[in-house]
């Protein structure tokens, strides 16, 4: 076992390939949380009313630059899903626009898209990622993609496609739910309108801590789902946002020291290594073509099962404690997470079972 293993609460019997999915909180992390969660409860009215305000803009700051961005221009949200929510209610769509986006996102932010779409009387078009652009219409008003997709687990070529629907003037939002801490972020650069994260992946921080970063001329539009105390005037991108009735902070505050951690144990060349390998071999043992060019593997990977099976990842829990999880129409993908505290006997664990299981 990786002696990094030691610093995260998992269990120490599952062999633990899936951190895509949920992450998972290093303990330094984890008790910095709670120890704001313990502050709060010592003095609520004081660290709620006086000391909140600023704690949060210290740790927006630590993530915008962390993340490539003036700290005014992003805000804290549960998650990517919430995020994007905000995003694509932000666009106000009118009937008959269309909202272009690739044939690889994820569900949830799917059924967000649909759902908005419909209820402007609007459309939501999906395409093949390299043909996106053909099926782009006057009437496309904006375009969606993952930086680095879930089910198949690929880094998309975010910088192109953001850039050639900026100079055809279209709105871009991207999904970065994976892509935080996998990739080195530049979001000014970038030039996404808004751009969704969540930190309880790849960032190791705790559940509940992700955030939306919008350029300035979006600020406005960006309604915050509930409407609170932040939206008394004069009011900010950032108090509409941020301050959504009584809640618990702690997840955020404790993003400051999830960078510090990960900056700390920056294990990505090996992680990214190790699961390009375990592609590789996984694809030997099935027999199945990669979906993708190696390049576009991170830290995860998703291999083509020789047939799709429901029960396989149930059954790999069940009977040899390994967490890993199919993806897919009819689960035929296995989704392979390398994180910081895997190492090579995780994945010789799970090619040992894999003849008998599959
Ligand atoms: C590509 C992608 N987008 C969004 C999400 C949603 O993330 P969250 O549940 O943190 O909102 C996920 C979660 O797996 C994801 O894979």
């Amino acid at each position: 076992m990786s002696p990094l293993r030691e610093l995260f609460l998992l269990d120490p019997d599952v062999v633990y390939l899936n951190h895509g999915s949920f992450g998972a909180c290093p303990r330094p992390v984890f008790e910095r949380y709670q120890a704001w969660q313990r502050e709060l409860e010592r003095e609520p009215v004081r660290f709620i009313t006086r000391r909140l305000t600023g704690l949060l803009a210290a740790a927006r700051a630590a993530l915008g630059e962390f993340v490539g961005a003036p700290a005014d221009d992003v805000t804290f949200v549960q998650n990517a899903t919430t995020g994007v929510n905000i995003a694509a209610r932000a666009l106000e769509l009118r009937p008959g626009d269309e909202v272009l986006a690739t044939d690889l996102e994820y569900d949830a932010c799917d059924l967000t898209w649909e759902h908005v779409c419909e209820r402007a009387g609007a459309h939501y078009v999906r395409a093949e990622v390299d043909r996106l652009f053909e099926s782009r219409s006057e009437r496309t008003r904006a375009v969606f993609i993952s930086h680095v997709t879930s089910e198949t687990a690929l880094l998309l070529p975010v910088e192109e496609v953001v850039a050639r629907a900026r100079a055809e003037g279209l709105t871009t939002i991207v999904d970065g739910a994976h892509a935080v801490a996998q990739v080195d972020l530049d979001l000014t650069s970038l030039g996404a309108d808004l751009y969704a994260g969540t930190c309880h992946k790849w960032l190791c921080a705790p559940k509940g801590s992700g955030f939306l970063y919008v350029r300035p001329e979006w600020q406005e539009r960006a309604q915050a789902p509930i409407v609170s105390s932040g939206y008394c005037e004069p009011a900010t991108f950032i108090s509409r946002t941020e301050r959504q009735g009584t809640r618990d902070s702690a997840a955020y505050l404790a993003v400051p020291d999830a960078i510090a951690f990960v900056r700390e144990h920056d294990e990505r060349g090996r992680c990214v290594a190790l699961a390009r390998e375990a592609r590789r071999e996984l694809c030997d043992l099935f027999g199945t073509e990669p979906l993708a060019p190696e390049e576009q593997i991170l830290q995860m990977a998703s291999v083509r099962l020789p047939h799709g099976d429901p029960t396989l990842s149930q059954r790999l829990f069940d009977e040899h404690r390994i967490e890993i999880p199919t993806m897919g129409p009819s689960d035929g993908l296995l989704r392979i997470s390398i994180a910081l505290y895997n190492d090579r006997n995780d994945v010789d664990r799970l090619l040992a079972v894999l003849p008998e299981v599959v």
